[in-house]
């Protein structure tokens, strides 16, 4: 008999919900342009291109329309629904419209620029059984602890930066941000982590940035150069 093979849905949550208080500018910082396209559409692009298949956007009460215009030819499905006043609130409202999907990731849509590699990497670790994956990079300044008027030099070799998107089994995503109502964590790995799951690093990307500030925009103008070459 043949059978005919269904690639298993990878769903991911793109929020998009924040001011971008930071960034400034006339329009919240996920509608920015990137060489002429909105940030959250790179975002989604490079999702899709990492093996993502259906995506749930997280915006701001009032623009689902701007967003819905946005995203019009995006490679991958989105459904568009209202965020809350904390990262962590926005992702719930993106759980909350979960499609079916059993691999799970949730990414800043402020990080336009994930390399494919990068995204299949954490989709990879979730299907071969963890419940909880993070991209990580070396931090490469020399960091300082501050303690009053005193500082000292912190052992940077073993310190990561955490980047997105992070990738879940949907039972520990799911089970763990109902437990976590209430109490404000950092990302959703430190989410997943406070209900006692064990969270597994990959590799990330120097150009999975994201734009915080002026001079992000302008970094990844020039990386969107770089890869056209
Ligand atoms: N985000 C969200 N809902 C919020 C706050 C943030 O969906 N209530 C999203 C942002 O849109 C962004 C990601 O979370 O994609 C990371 O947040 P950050 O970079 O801090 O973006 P903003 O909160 O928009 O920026 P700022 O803190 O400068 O205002
Ligand atoms: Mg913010």
């Amino acid at each position: 008999m043949i059978h005919t093979t269904h690639p298993e849905p990878v769903v991911a949550i793109v929020v998009a919900a924040g001011s971008g208080v930071r960034l400034g500018g006339d329009v919240p910082k996920t509608l920015r342009l990137l060489d002429g396209r909105p940030l959250v559409r790179w975002s989604v692009d490079a999702l899709a291109a990492g093996g993502v298949t259906d995506v749930v956007v997280v915006v701001g009460d009032g623009l689902q329309g701007t967003y819905q215009t946005a995203l019009a030819g995006a490679a991958v499905p989105c459904r568009i629904v209202v965020g809350g006043a904390t990262r962590q609130e926005s992702v719930s409202c993106g759980i909350a419209a979960l499609p079916d999907g059993e691999v799970v990731l949730v990414h800043d849509a402020a990080r336009p620029l994930v390399p494919h590699e990068v995204v299949r990497a954490v989709v990879d670790a979730v299907r071969h059984g963890a419940d909880a994956v993070i991209p990580v990079v070396p931090v490469s300044d020399t960091v300082r602890q501050v303690l009053g008027d005193a500082s000292t030099v912190v052992d940077r070799s073993g310190l990561r930066a955490v980047q997105t998107p992070q990738g879940f089994s949907r039972s520990a995503l799911v089970a763990s941000h109902r437990a976590a109502a209430g109490a404000e964590f950092t990302d959703d790995a430190a989410v997943c982590e406070a209900s006692g799951y064990q969270v597994v690093l990959v590799a990330g990307s120097r150009e999975a940035l994201k734009i915080t500030e002026p001079l992000d925009l302008a970094v990844a103008e020039v990386i969107v150069k770089g890869r056209r070459g």
